[in-house]
């Protein structure tokens, strides 16, 4: 797979990252792709909405474990389909994340352990359109392991002061040839800033949205995606937002036109 993995970030938490992961894989998903989610936050909320929780009492592989081995193709271990029905069990798969995912922070001074991730994948998401990685509120070690395995960077900024600081650090941070080099990807590029959590009634929201042009390029700033409490409900719940109905459709309409674009600038 040349150029489909996309690494979701913010250096700043709650913005909607692994919200954004979720229902654009499940847009994606709807229209006829094969995506894999890489959840890279030991969080592992992506994990739950996609309805792979982890369970100590069975426990399976997951991304810890991948990254521990850090062996080549590592990843076809951890992967499984994701817990919803129907069309996304068979289109959506999940390399979930547990809270040890933690442990391997402090393995980031072993040699060549930024690289892990990129070869635990090699070989690995060839048969799926579009990998998305979802990463953690921070630009350490695990994000180093996104960014060393993926193709581009996408941030998600929700329009309030710290929002937009968060995602212009990932920005910078991706940018730098500083960490190029240090996570060994000469190919990452910066996909898009997509406003995250957005409340069109929000006077400072508004604001926020119109500095975004100038400080990440005007292509480079796409639709909004909307602050809805339907999407909050289905996160909740552990349900593509499509199981609830009518009052999901404007949600999925926006996740379903940031999806398209998506798709249509990495296969350009
Ligand atoms: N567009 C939205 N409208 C309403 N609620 C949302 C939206 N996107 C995400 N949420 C909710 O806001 C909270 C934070 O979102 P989410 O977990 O997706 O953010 P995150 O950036 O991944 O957070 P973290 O940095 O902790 O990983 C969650 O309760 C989520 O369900
Ligand atoms: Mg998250």
């Amino acid at each position: 797979m040349a150029g489909r993995r996309i690494a979701l970030g913010n250096n700043k938490g709650g913005v909607g990252k692994s919200g954004a992961v979720v229902n654009l894989a499940a847009s994606l998903a709807e229209a006829g792709r094969r995506v894999l989610v890489v959840d890279m936050d030991p969080q592992a909320n992506a994990s739950r909405r996609l309805g792979r929780p982890y369970r100590p009492e069975n426990p399976t592989v997951t991304v810890s474990e991948v990254i521990r081995s850090g062996e080549t193709g590592a990843a076809s271990d951890a992967i499984v389909p994701c817990g919803w029905d129907g069309i996304y069990t068979l289109r959506i798969d999940v390399i979930p994340s547990r809270f040890d995912l933690e442990n391997r922070i402090s393995e980031a001074a072993a040699t060549g352990a930024k690289r892990r991730l990129t070869r635990a994948l090699e070989g690995v998401d060839d048969r799926y359109d579009v990998t998305l990685i979802d990463c953690p509120p921070s630009l350490g070690h695990l994000t180093q392991l996104a960014l060393s395995a993926a193709d581009w960077g996408l941030a998600l900024v929700e329009p309030e002061y710290d929002g937009v600081e968060g995602a212009t650090r990932f920005r910078d941070f991706m940018a730098d040839p500083e960490t190029l080099a240090d996570v060994g990807n000469d190919h990452l590029r910066f996909l898009a800033a997509v406003p995250s959590k957005v409340d069109a009634r929000l006077g400072g929201h508004t604001h926020h949205l119109s500095t975004l042009p100038a400080i990440f390029g005007p292509d480079l700033v796409w639709e909004p995606l909307p602050q809805r409490s339907v999407i909050k409900d289905a996160a909740d719940e552990a349900l593509p937002l499509s199981a609830l109905g009518s009052r999901a459709s404007e949600a999925r309409a926006a996740y379903d036109a940031t999806a398209l674009r998506l798709w249509k600038e990495i296969t350009a």
